[in-house]
């Protein structure tokens, strides 16, 4: 769970295995999926994971609100009792935002990432978690707009140097226009996490789409969300 020379460990059972070694550094990465699929209990165990080890990261919502997150966090994750702690210490930086006005102008977007910057340099962050850019789809007055606004955010986040996952909502397969995203060349690795049906009953399938700098495992892989963390099987 240590972080290698080149890579952030995720921390998440199986994980590690099939992005060979995990996520490497600096890397800005997109967890795109269907709606419940563990997309953000994903997101926020990584942090977790790598809190524990005084890796100092920031999670900001704009889904929930920061107390309700937390609360379903602690209700999903019993097992991870020192995060109080974590969260006391900064260790994990946990704060929502207001996305309301943020798409309203390039402005008012540039406000709105220099205060996450803020944030950021506060326990200077290695790892950023933005769950999830869904919600700015909605405001964004088009495909066009909330494209050229991601890729400014993730432009802004590697030039600080720092590893960033966000998260989006989508229908799998991962199509031209369920994301509302042009292109997700900006990204340099994409985690895909579904849901089937198996002969009755739900499976979830984890499929790393890219990963630069990595020799990944192509192939879908199922996952389980314990209340010990995610486990990813191969
Ligand atoms: N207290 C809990 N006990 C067991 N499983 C839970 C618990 N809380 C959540 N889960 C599991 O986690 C899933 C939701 O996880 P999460 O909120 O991370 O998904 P998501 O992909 O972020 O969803 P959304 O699209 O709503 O943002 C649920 O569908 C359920 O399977
Ligand atoms: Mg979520």
């Amino acid at each position: 769970m240590a972080e290698g020379k080149n890579r952030i460990s995720t921390g998440i059972f199986g994980l590690d295995e099939i992005t060979s070694g995990g996520i490497p550094l600096g890397n800005q990465v997109l967890i795109a999926g269907d709606a419940g699929t563990g997309k953000t209990l994903l997101s926020f165990e990584i942090l977790y994971r790598n809190a524990k080890i005084n890796i100092p990261c920031t999670f900001i919502t704009l889904e929930e609100r920061r107390d309700s997150l937390l609360e379903n966090i602690k209700s999903a994750f019993p097992y991870f009792d020192d995060m109080e702690e974590l969260l006391e210490s900064k260790l994990i930086i946990l704060e929502e935002r207001e996305t309301i006005n943020a798409m309203n102008s390039s402005e008012n977007w540039q406000v709105f990432i220099a205060s996450i910057n803020k944030t950021l340099q506060s326990n200077k962050s290695k790892i950023l978690v933005i769950d999830s850019i869904t919600t700015l789809r909605a405001l964004a007055p088009n495909d066009r707009v909330f494209t050229r606004s991601v890729d400014y955010m993730i432009e802004n986040f590697r030039n600080l140097g720092i590893n960033t996952i966000v998260t989006l909502e989508t229908a799998w397969p991962l199509g031209k226009t369920t994301a509302g995203l042009y292109g997700t060349y900006m990204f340099d690795g994409i985690i895909k996490m579904h849901e089937v049906d198996v002969s009755g009953s739900s499976q979830y399938l984890i499929k790393i789409m890219k990963m630069r700098q990595s020799d990944h495992v192509k192939a879908s892989m199922p996952y389980e969300i314990t209340s010990k963390g995610l486990n990813v099987f191969k």
